[in-house]
C-alpha cells in the first residue's frame, strides 16, 4: 500500500490529543528501553510540533524539567515544567542558557531532529548525520553517566560509522525502526544506553 498520510497511527494521535503521529515511536522505544524516568531533565531537540514532549511530561513527575527546542515553535504546551527555545540548534548558546536554568547536567536527549528534505538524497542524508552529529556533541556535553540518547537518522553509508562513535561513549548502542515508523521511510533511530 503507499503512502497514506492519514493512516492508523495518524488517527490514534488524533483521539490521543497527541501533536503528531510520531509519538508512538517514542513510546515503542521507551517502552522497549525504559529511557524515562519520573524525576528526569530530559532535553528534546527537534520538539516541534511538541507530541515528544507532550508524552515526556506525561511520564515526569512534579520534579521532572524538558528543555525543547526546535526552529518551529512549540506554542501548543504549556507547563512550569517545560523551557522551549524557538531557535536553531546550530546558533544555541547552550552554556548559557543551562546556566541561567541552573542545568549543568541532563538524564535523556532525544533527537528526533530532521532537515527539510530536498529529495536529493544524498543531501538528505548529509544534513540528518549533521543533525544527529550535533545531537550527539551536545550529549557528550551535558549527558550525565548513565543517561540515555535517542537520535534519529536517514540511514546512509555513514551509519556505521556514527554508530561506532556512539559504540565509545555507551555501554550499549541499540538501533530500532519501531512500528509507526512509514514503511517508506528510510529513517532508523539509534539509541545510547548507559553513557560512560
Ligand atoms: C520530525 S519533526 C519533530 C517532531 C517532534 N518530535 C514531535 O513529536 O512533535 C523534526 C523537527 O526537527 C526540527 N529541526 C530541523 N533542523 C533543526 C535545527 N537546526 N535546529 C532545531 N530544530 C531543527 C524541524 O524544525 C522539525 O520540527
Amino acid at each position: 500500500m503507499g503512502y497514506n498520510p492519514k493512516d492508523h497511527f495518524f488517527k490514534k494521535a488524533k483521539s490521543e490529543d497527541y501533536l503528531a503521529r510520531s509519538v508512538y515511536k517514542l513510546q515503542e522505544i521507551d517502552e522497549k528501553h525504559k529511557i524515562i524516568r519520573k524525576n528526569d531533565i530530559i532535553v528534546d531537540l527537534g520538539a516541534s510540533p511538541g507530541s515528544w514532549s507532550q508524552y515526556c511530561l506525561k511520564k515526569l513527575g512534579q520534579d521532572g524539567r524538558l528543555i525543547g527546542i526546535d526552529l518551529t515553535d512549540v506554542t501548543a504546551i504549556k507547563d512550569p515544567r517545560y523551557t522551549f527555545y524557538h531557535e536553531d540548534i546550530f546558533r544555541m548558546n547552550w552554556p548559557e542558557e543551562l546556566a541561567k536554568l541552573d542545568v549543568q547536567k541532563v538524564d535523556v536527549v532525544l533527537s528526533d531532529m530532521a532537515p527539510k528534505t530536498t529529495g536529493i538524497r544524498l543531501t538528505d542524508q548529509m544534513r540528518s548525520l549533521e543533525l544527529c552529529e550535533m545531537a550527539l556533541q551536545f550529549s557528550s556535553s551535558y549527558l550525565c553517566k548513565g543517561g540515555s540518547f535517542v537520535c534519529k537518522l536517514f540511514h546512509s553509508d555513514q551509519f556505521k560509522e556514527f554508530q561506532t562513535t556512539m559504540k565509545k561513549q555507551f555501554k550499549r548502542v541499540e538501533v530500532m525502526k519501531p512500528e509507526s515508523t512509514r514503511k517508506i521511510s528510510k529513517e532508523i533511530f539509534l539509541i545510547g544506553l548507559d553513557r560512560i
